[in-house]
């Protein structure tokens, strides 16, 4: 909030106007950037310098009596989803970064409010993306995106792959609207970018933006990849009230069945509301979700109607947002390592700085593009920021420090670790060598098959890795069932003790599920998710391998780079030998794999499967059926066909039934049904 000192003569005025204008239409660039794209070019901190630079512009040409138009809210809305009214509107936050303009909206409050008392709750600012959800009778009606904050996009069918989501709520009277947050937690964030890394895709900027893209991905089966998350704090409409304060909101979110704010704090005064502002900064790195600010809203809900709303946001509350915390440190070097899938990721290996809690001393450089187009060289004082808290990222070169013997980055063409030609394939920004036998690159593949996800080998970590392959003991995925006592006590520094248990351990992967190892073997574009897919429809090596790619394309999800991608794997002459190797070794059965209840992902008995209902249920209405097997992920069809995998016969079907049975489908009755559904809901 600014105050005027000086009075501005006509040509500053204009000249206001104009740069008023200008920014105007540099923030609707990254609205759409930011709220349509999912690709912001600048960051939240630097977007809300913006905003409260053209704050302060039009306050003074308001004065002056020039006309200004006003910024709006962004919207999300995109083609390719119906728009659906919100039952109240979804406003934003007054946010600020300042603690003198937290205490001044105290005050504010206080002077509005008058003599009665009231308290704070101070909720964690999860960085995600605005979900409204709408429970009609209790039951699930729609999910919208806050669109332009009056009308959303109906995103009900990836928001329904939330695990846990409640579908019928205790709340049967008319509607009411449950406001949260859709989130993508860290870790998942990090595999993610991980695995596109090795793939050579560009990484999402941070875990907002991978959650908004996927809350609008038309694939499901991608969206149940990602495994989408929420968090609700608030409700919007409801027909009747619920509550008195926010935090019995927040405990009565959580009778109703949905996750809700784990952490927050009923703060008495202003002051003890900062204390516990600052308890969250300092913990905020050890939450599951990006936490980009604390939120302050009055607890009374009695008095929100008298305080009211601005334009865009309740005057009840205000988002406290954590400045990013960034560092100036130097480039000592710039190296280039080489992943798994032979891409080559130049990494700045920085002075060490302290960084959000941490000591920073390397920082991704992503590609050859990134480096160019930023101009990064050794030597280079940079400055460095956590993108969502996570990834260090350089975001600026202070050129004026360079030295002038300083000289570009020059991005080699040939692989630093075994001097192959790299190759750039089209569509693709990373620089890849494809030598299969590059050292770094069969390391990785080691690593990845006996890491936690593939076959989970304890005791096989990179350094023992590493020393097996100096020794001459590991060379591909079958050595590792080939490794004696000797090849392993042998190693400097390593008992007994060790030796055993890592012996032990590589016995006991030997009758883990299939879809370990498959995941293990690492094809590109099979993450955790598809593997399971494939070795639960499969159920034996051999039958995958003898699949074709029509075959695999018939199965939701797997579309024809990934079918080929497969089938080219398996023929591949070294993979052929491999394979022989394992099965020889007792690693490959070719028996069906009977997964073990730990291992069996209940949600893919209706992932991807076509059911059809015919005749009536006793225990639920044809609706309830077709929304809870569409929530596992099952899609429901009408008209029978080759297409379709289970037919649910409940009382009285007709012909329905008979030609099911004359097509081979498989038949459930309603007892199975519920079986199946209660095992997927356990
Ligand atoms: S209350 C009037 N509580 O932040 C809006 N919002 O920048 C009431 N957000 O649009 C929202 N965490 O999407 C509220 N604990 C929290 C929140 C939260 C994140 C989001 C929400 C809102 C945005 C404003």
């Amino acid at each position: 909030m600014s105050t005027i000192n000086e009075p501005y003569s006509v040509s500053d005025i204009r000249a206001l106007k104009a740069k008023y204008d200008k920014l105007l239409s540099e923030i609707s660039l990254h609205d759409r950037l930011y709220y349509r794209e999912n690709n912001p070019r600048i960051s939240d901190f630097e977007y809300d310098c913006l905003k409260s630079e053209v704050e302060r512009l039009r306050e003074i040409l308001t004065i002056y009596s020039m006309e200004t138009k006003d910024t709006t809210i962004g919207d999300d809305r995109t083609s390719g989803f119906q728009s659906f009214a919100h039952l109240s509107p979804m406003m934003s936050l007054a946010n600020t970064y300042s603690r003198e303009e937290l205490f001044q909206f105290s005050n504010h409050l206080e002077a509005i409010v008058g003599p009665q008392k009231f308290s704070y709750v101070v909720e964690p600012k999860i960085d995600g993306i605005a979900i409204n959800l709408i429970y009609k009778k209790g039951k699930f009606f729609k999910a919208l995106t806050r669109g332009n904050g009056t009308i959303g996009d109906d995103v009900s069918a990836n928001i329904k792959t939330i695990k846990g989501l409640p579908l019928k709520i205790e709340n049967h009277f008319g509607s009411i609207e449950i406001r949260g947050e859709v989130y993508i937690d860290k870790q998942t964030f990090i595999g993610i970018n991980k695995a596109r890394e090795e793939q050579g895709l560009e990484l999402f900027a941070n875990p907002r933006n991978l959650a908004a893209g996927t809350v609008k991905t038309i694939n499901i089966d991608e969206v149940i990849e990602r495994n989408l998350k929420l968090i609700t704090y608030a409700v919007g409409y409801c027909s009747e009230k619920i509550a008195s304060f926010q935090s019995e909101v927040l405990e009565c979110l959580k009778n109703l069945g949905f996750a809700s704010q784990e952490k927050y704090w009923i703060a008495e005064s202003i002051e003890e509301a900062w204390k516990y502002v600052e308890v969250l900064g300092a913990m905020r790195h050890t939450l599951p979700h990006w936490t980009d600010g604390a939120v302050l809203k009055i607890n009374e809900l009695q008095f929100y109607e008298m305080l009211g709303t601005t334009a865009k946001s309740p005057r009840w509350a205000i988002a406290y947002k954590f400045a990013p915390e960034r560092a100036v440190t130097r480039i000592n070097d710039i190296i280039l390592q080489v992943g798994r899938t032979g891409i080559i990721t130049p990494v700045a290996n920085l002075e060490s700085v302290l960084l959000s809690g941490t000591n920073v001393s390397r920082a991704t450089l992503h590609n050859a593009d990134e480096i160019s187009k930023k101009d990064i060289r050794i030597g280079d004082y940079v400055t460095v920021e956590k993108a969502g808290e996570i990834i260090p990222a350089i975001v600026a070169v202070d050129t004026k420090k360079r030295s002038v013997n300083s000289m570009p980055f020059v991005f080699p063409k040939i692989c630093p670790a075994c001097g192959s030609q790299l190759v750039q394939l089209p569509s693709e920004v990373a620089w890849r060598c494809q030598n299969l036998c590059c050292l770094p690159q069969i390391q990785r593949r080691l690593e990845h098959f006996v890491s936690r996800t593939a076959m989970d080998i304890d005791g096989l970590g990179t350094a023992v890795i590493e020393r097996l392959m100096a020794d001459q003991k590991l060379d591909n995925i079958a050595d590792i069932y080939r490794l004696t006592f000797n090849d392993l006590e042998s190693l400097e520094k390593f008992g007994t003790k060790s030796a055993l248990k890592i012996l032990s351990n590589i016995d006991d992967s030997k009758n883990r599920p299939l879809w370990r190892l498959l995941h293990g073997f690492g094809i590109l574009g099979i993450g955790e998710q598809t593997a399971k897919i494939l070795a639960k429809h499969f159920r034996s090596l051999n039958n995958l391998i003898a699949a074709t790619s029509e075959k695999l394309e018939r199965l939701g999800g797997i579309g024809a780079k990934l079918s080929n991608a497969i089938v080219a794997f398996f023929r591949e002459p070294h993979n052929v030998q491999i394979l022989s190797d394992l099965r020889m070794l007792g690693v490959i059965h070719d028996d069906t794999h009977l997964e073990t209840a730990q291992d069996q992902d209940q949600n893919l008995i209706f992932h991807a499967k076509n059911f059809i209902l015919t005749g009536t249920l006793s225990s639920m209405t044809r609706q309830e059926a077709i929304e809870k097997i569409e929530h596992f992920g099952g899609k429901v069809s009408i008209s029978l066909s080759r297409n379709v995998h289970i037919l649910i016969a409940g009382e009285n079907c007709g012909s329905k039934l008979e030609k099911a049975q004359s097509l081979g489908l498989e038949i459930w009755n309603e007892t199975d049904l519920l079986r199946h559904l209660n095992g997927v809901m356990a």
